[in-house]
């Protein structure tokens, strides 16, 4: 018990010690909610490339995080299967939700 204590508060202390601290959960489910699982899979090809693909294509770019957020918030033009749909938003205008779903999907 002690053991999985000591286990339990470093990994609290982890966290905390970065200036952002993602909520996985959190990104999760507001995803979920906003309809992105439809076309996207953390791994898997669907309509839309797999969040590994997107996190990968954009690792090390300075200007990931701000280019993410306007994807998500401002329903660009995306093709799928040829045709031009204007691409799903989250449902939430929270720019900390938004964040949080933004440097999940360039974690994975
Ligand atoms: C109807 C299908 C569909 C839904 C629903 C959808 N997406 Fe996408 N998404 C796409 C497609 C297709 C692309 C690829 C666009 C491209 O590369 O031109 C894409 C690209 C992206 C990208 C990468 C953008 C880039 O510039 O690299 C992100 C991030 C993303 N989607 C997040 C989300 C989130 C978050 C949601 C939920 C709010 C979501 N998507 C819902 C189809 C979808």
């Amino acid at each position: 018990m002690r053991t999985l204590l000591t286990i339990a508060s470093l990994g609290l202390l982890g966290m905390t010690s970065s200036t952002f601290a993602l909520d996985e959960a959190a990104a999760e489910s507001l995803a979920r909610k906003s309809g992105c699982f439809k076309c996207h899979a953390i791994d898997k090809k669907k309509d839309g490339p797999p969040y590994k693909e997107i996190a990968g294509k954009w690792k090390g770019k300075g200007d990931a995080e701000q280019k993410l957020t306007t994807h998500v918030t401002t329903s660009p033009k995306v093709k799928i299967d040829g045709k031009e749909e204007d691409h799903e938003q989250l449902k939430s205008k929270d720019p900390g939700d938004v964040k949080n779903v933004v440097q999940w999907i360039l974690s994975r």
